[in-house]
């Protein structure tokens, strides 16, 4: 079934102390505000730093609606690669969710299409639910690229799964230009891109698939703004960066349904 989702990426930010009285600040908003009360009945995950994920999964285990997810995974199970998180630890801390291409991690971190595709596929062997993250840079959509460059992001990371697979997964389109810039794209725009997100969905898995699937908007989304985004037909809630780092203004986001 489609949901709707509110996320927050906390991306490289707050200290464990910071980052345990945000998540107990949200599951007191949660546990004043039924997340099933609410319009839309939005589920709210909270991705956060590697550091803070078991104890923000602690928190919130009881907080129906509430879950906890990483903001990346490596591509193999386990073994010699220094530094890295598994898809099975992230499991083991509790946490039910996972980024995978977040375009920072496109980016910063060189992750091909082929690498978060193999990401997709672990985190789902290891009952992980992928968030995957496609959009488009400014000089795509402005050279009017950008539908190409989403579906060329979504056949190769994750159109190769099967329809049951492929029914867990949650996109999140964010284009790059408006991550993190205060530039939002329009909701005409988000709509206009979420719109064709689902029409090829349904091209490849077909229309039930495709009704079902979520689909959030990132980039510059906050609590002045959010209401008018999730507003339209296609855009089934967002992926905050910024504004998820403030209890009060990721509540109201979280509201923001209608
Ligand atoms: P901002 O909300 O800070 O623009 O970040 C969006 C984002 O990258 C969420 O993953």
């Amino acid at each position: 079934m489609r949901k709707k989702i509110v996320a927050g990426n906390w991306k490289m930010n707050l200290t464990l102390e910071e980052g345990k009285q945000l998540s107990s600040e949200i599951k007191d908003f949660v546990r004043q505000n039924p997340l099933q009360n609410l319009k839309g009945q939005p589920g709210v995950i909270l991705f956060t730093p590697f550091i803070h994920l078991a104890s923000v999964a602690a928190d919130v285990a009881e907080s129906e609606g509430l879950e906890a997810g990483a903001q990346n995974c490596h591509t193999e199970e386990k073994g010699a690669y220094t530094g890295e998180t598994s898809a099975m630890m992230i499991q083991s801390a509790g946490a039910g969710n996972v980024l995978i291409g977040h375009s920072e991690r496109r980016s910063y971190f060189g992750e091909t299409d082929e690498v978060l595709a193999k990401k997709t596929e672990i985190a789902l062997k290891n009952n992980l639910r992928p968030m995957f993250c496609c959009g488009e840079v400014l000089e795509e959509r402005n050279a009017e690229n950008h539908f190409q460059v989403v579906k060329k992001q979504l056949e190769k990371g994750l159109f190769w799964l099967s329809p049951v697979d492929f029914a867990k997964v949650v996109i999140a389109y964010e284009p790059v230009w408006a991550i993190g810039t205060g530039v939002t794209a329009s909701p005409g725009q988000a709509q206009e891109m979420h719109a064709y997100i689902r029409s090829i969905i349904a091209e490849k898995y077909g229309d039930i698939v495709a009704h079902n699937t979520s689909i959030l908007y990132g980039g510059s989304c906050n609590a002045q703004n959010a209401e008018e985004l999730f507003a339209k037909e296609d855009v089934d809630g967002g992926l905050i960066g910024g504004a998820s780092l403030k209890a009060a203004d990721f509540s109201t986001i979280i509201k923001s349904f209608s």
